[in-house]
């Protein structure tokens, strides 16, 4: 299966990711770990799976650190994004929080920088160190993460605020809130999804509707998770995989394709939201 490119999603600015990218939440925090995460992440970059997500917050910067790692001599390979805490996300803290955090991943940019999930700072100060990091080179070009209907057009509402490239969401067979209207409205405004946890940090691997597809198919569980995930031509998603078998699963996901007969068993197992459901996030 894993012979099939990894299709692309277009973000605003006309830059295309992998709709499979990798995530790295605690990857870095073991030692024992450490270099079976590093290779995990060095055969995904081979296998195409070359948007690598990140975050001051994992690990306390352990994470970019080995992030950094694993990309020294390959960083041109990558997408690279992270994000920057709420309580750091003033004009100056994100300044200084990219700063420290490009040290820590061994590069001079980012390719996509996130406002992890909103807080307190008004979201104009972000905007500021945005423009700030943008100007100077540092980042290429930022998004958000956690942002429900609202904050979204909020933000857009705000001068500069249009330049938003992306929404970091949770989304997957059991979260599917966001169906309702927020990928309703990020499709109508042509702004990507991009998939956070979308195996449910492995709970959704056990679940026998899922199984049930997945032994149709002659597949794992993860496999239909993630396919499910990747139906939608606006979505990209990010599962987070720290060993070599699971980057080669997750990759062979890319080319499965679920049938109508699949997609009407999961909706029967994991029902499609008929009202608002305010974001839910990890
Ligand atoms: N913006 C946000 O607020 C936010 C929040 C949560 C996550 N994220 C990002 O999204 C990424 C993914 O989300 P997540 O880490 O929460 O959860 P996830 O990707 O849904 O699940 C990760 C878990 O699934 C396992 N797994 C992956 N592929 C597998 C396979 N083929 N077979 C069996 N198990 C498999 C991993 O095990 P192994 O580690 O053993 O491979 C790990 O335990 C994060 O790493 C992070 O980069 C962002």
């Amino acid at each position: 299966m894993t012979t099939t490119a990894v299709r692309t999603v277009a973000l605003p600015s006309g830059d295309l990711i992998p709709a499979l990218g990798m995530g790295t939440w605690h990857m870095g925090e073991d030692p024992l770990r450490r270099d079976t995460e590093i290779t995990a992440l060095r055969l995904g970059l081979d296998l195409g799976l070359t948007l690598v997500d990140t975050a001051e917050m994992y690990g306390d910067g352990l994470t970019e650190e080995l992030v950094g790692e694993a990309l020294a001599g390959r960083r041109d390979e990558a997408f690279l994004v992270s994000k920057v805490m709420p309580h750091h996300a003033t004009r100056g803290g994100t300044v200084a929080a990219c700063t420290a955090s490009l040290h820590r991943l061994r590069t001079d940019h980012l390719d996509l920088y996130l406002l992890h999930w909103r807080g307190r700072v008004p979201l104009a100060e972000t905007l500021a160190g945005f423009a700030d990091l943008l100007r100077d080179g540092r980042i290429r070009q930022w998004g958000v993460s956690n942002f429900d209907t609202d904050d979204m057009i909020e933000l857009m509402s705000l001068p500069g605020g249009d330049a938003v490239q992306v929404d970091q969401v949770l989304y997957n067979l059991m979260r599917r809130g966001i169906e309702y209207d927020l990928l309703p409205w990020c499709a109508g405004v042509g702004i990507p999804v991009m998939a956070y946890s979308p195996v449910e940090q492995g709970l959704l691997l056990g679940h026998p509707a899922v199984r049930g597809v997945a032994e149709r198919h002659g597949v794992s569980a993860a496999q239909v998770a993630l396919a499910w995930v990747l139906r939608l031509d606006l979505v990209n998603a990010i599962p987070k995989a720290g060993t070599p078998k699971h980057v080669h699963e997750d990759r062979a996901a890319a080319a499965l394709r679920l049938t109508p007969a699949d997609l009407r068993e999961l909706n029967l197992a994991f029902p499609p939201p008929d009202h608002k459901v305010p974001l839910e996030m990890h």
